[in-house]
Parts: C-alpha cells; sequence; structure tokens
C-alpha cells in the first residue's frame, strides 16, 4: 500500500456505528482492518449488550453509554439498525445532531429525504445498499450521496465501504434495482451452489466432494470474470468445445431459461424493494 493510498483511505474521526448486528459489525471490522480511524475512535451502540461487550473486548472499540452520547462524540454517524427501528433512533439523536455531522444509513428502503425530515434539510447524508459479502471483506455496495454531502464526506463514505469490497456510485432512485441485483443476489447464488451440490450427489459424487466443488467453481469462476474483465459469454466461449460436454449443458439450462430466470428475478426484487420503500418512507 503507498502512503498516497493510505492517505486517501483516511479518515481519523470519530465514527459512531448505531446497531452492531450483521452488518453493523461487519463494517466496524472492515473499517479497522482498513486503519480508516483508530478503534478508540469508534463508538458503538446497540440494544444487545453481551454481543456489544464481546465486539469491544476483541476490537477494542468503545462502547456508547446510549445513542446520543454516541452522536454527541463523534462526526460520522452509521446507520446500521432494522428499517422499523429506524424512525425511533432518528428521533433519539435529533438534539445531538451538528449541521457538520455526517449521516451515512445502511438501512434498506428509507430514503434520504426521510432522513433529513427528522434530522435537519441541510445535513450531510448518504445512503449505502451493501450486501452480506461485506462480512468476508467482499462486498458489493452502491451509495447514494444527498443534496449536502460535500466532497470530503464523500470519499470518507466510499473509503467505509471500500474497505469491505467493492463501491459504487449511483443516483439513489438506482438503490431499488441496486437491492435487486446485489442486494438480495447472494441469495440466488446460495441455491444455485445448492444445486451444483445436489447435482454432483445424483451423479454419485460424496456431498462433501461435492460441495468443495461447488463453492469453489462459483468462487474461481467471478474471480475469473473479475481479474480476466473479459465479457462472461467470452469466458464461457472458451470452455464451451465443439460437441462436448459444457455445450449440452447449456443447451439445457437454455432451453428452461435460466437467463430470463435470473433476469426476472432482478426485476421482482427491484419492484419489492420499491413497495416497501414506499410504505416504509410514509409518515
Ligand atoms: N444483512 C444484509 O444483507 C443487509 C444488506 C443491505 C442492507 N442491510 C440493512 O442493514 C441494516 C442492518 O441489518 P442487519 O442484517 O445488520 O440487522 P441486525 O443483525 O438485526 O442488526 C441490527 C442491530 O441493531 C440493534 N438495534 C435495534 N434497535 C436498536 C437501537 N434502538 N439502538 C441501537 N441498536 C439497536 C439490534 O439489536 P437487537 O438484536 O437487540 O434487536 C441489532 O443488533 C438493516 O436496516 C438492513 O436493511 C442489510
Amino acid at each position: 500500500m503507498t502512503h498516497e493510498h493510505e492517505d486517501h483511505h483516511h479518515i481519523d474521526k470519530p465514527i459512531a456505528i448505531l446497531g452492531t448486528g450483521n452488518m453493523g459489525s461487519a463494517l466496524m471490522k472492515g473499517i479497522i482492518n482498513a486503519k480508516l480511524t483508530p478503534p478508540k475512535k469508534i463508538l458503538a451502540c446497540d440494544t444487545n449488550l453481551p454481543r456489544l461487550q464481546a465486539l469491544s473486548a476483541e476490537w477494542k472499540i468503545r462502547i456508547a453509554a446510549d445513542l446520543s452520547a454516541a452522536v454527541e462524540i463523534s462526526e460520522i454517524i452509521l446507520l446500521c439498525v432494522k428499517p422499523q427501528t429506524l424512525e425511533s433512533v432518528l428521533q433519539t439523536i435529533k438534539p445531538a445532531i451538528r449541521p457538520n455531522h455526517l449521516v451515512i444509513s445502511i438501512v434498506a428502503g428509507v430514503r434520504i429525504k426521510f432522513i433529513q425530515q427528522i434530522l435537519g434539510t441541510k445535513l450531510g447524508i448518504v445512503r449505502a445498499m451493501p450486501n452480506i459479502a461485506a462480512t468476508v471483506d467482499e462486498g458489493a455496495a452502491a451509495i447514494a450521496f444527498g443534496e449536502h454531502v460535500n466532497g470530503e464526506q464523500q470519499r470518507i463514505a466510499k473509503a467505509i465501504f471500500e474497505a469491505v469490497g467493492e463501491v459504487v456510485i449511483v443516483a439513489e432512485d438506482q438503490l431499488d434495482a441496486v437491492t435487486g441485483l446485489s442486494g438480495s443476489g447472494p441469495a440466488y447464488i446460495y441455491m444455485v451452489i445448492e444445486a451444483l451440490i445436489d447435482g454432483g450427489v445424483k451423479m454419485g459424487l460424496s456431498r462433501d466432494i461435492a460441495t468443495k466443488l461447488a463453492i469453489q467453481t462459483v468462487l474461481g469462476s467471478a474471480k475469473l470474470a473479475k481479474t480476466s474483465r473479459l465479457h462472461p459469454a467470452i469466458l464461457r466461449d472458451q470452455v464451451t468445445t465443439p460437441g462436448g460436454t459444457t455445450i449440452n449443458a447449456i443447451y439445457e439450462l437454455e432451453s428452461h431459461g435460466l437467463r430470463a430466470m435470473l433476469i426476472n428475478a432482478v426485476v421482482t426484487a427491484t419492484e419489492r424493494s420499491k413497495e416497501l420503500s414506499k410504505l416504509l418512507n410514509n409518515f
């Protein structure tokens, strides 16, 4: 890592993490591992005290007395609670909010405007849609910037999600499609892995061996697509010998509409995300 690179990613500001469940703790670990800010500048708050204490003991982060205390001491606020809880959390922290706070929300479906209406219309607010692979630093996240987010705040938000994977910047109205693709996407891939395992088992492989091969095939194919930067169709052609095994399998997948099925999965998940978002933002 070069010095320039380090400086580019350095934050060194106190960060409040409100909600240290799956995603909150994944982001916390990413921030610490990437040395964005020292652990003593991370203030965590969660209703699950035993888990919070365990995280604090392991990662040397600070436990805030309550939500407001975390917000008062910090400059960056990461909102990582469930959508149903968000409104009450926002009402609680509202008196502690200062104009220069950067608020980053990963809460699915809740719009920047909703957060602004409670915390203040001039506040810098970032909305992100990460995915569960952030827990192993291979996340795919999209982030959208509210109108008052300045350049430095954009850099900080990007650095936080880059600490746990890939980041793209989108307009807020594209976050539903992001949810349908990469937010829900891991579930689709788990189904593919599961089915490949069963295929191997059906053909006589032990479940252990089939599992190892199926998982590594998905991981390796993704890695090759990412590092070679070749179009997936070219990569597929490279392993498709005329008259061979792969073309027969491809014909089977095509005749059952695998690609249309996956396209429709993204479409329907996107539509559902829009519906849920409408319900959540109606207050
Ligand atoms: N998981 C994903 O793949 C994913 C992907 C994209 C976006 N998101 C978004 O990320 C957010 C968090 O998801 P998650 O999977 O990390 O959920 P989670 O594991 O349930 O974490 C939420 C945490 O917040 C805590 N909490 C609840 N009320 C609180 C309060 N008033 N003050 C402080 N902490 C409080 C919960 O404690 P208790 O357990 O005691 O309730 C829990 O530990 C959600 O809004 C979700 O939409 C998740």
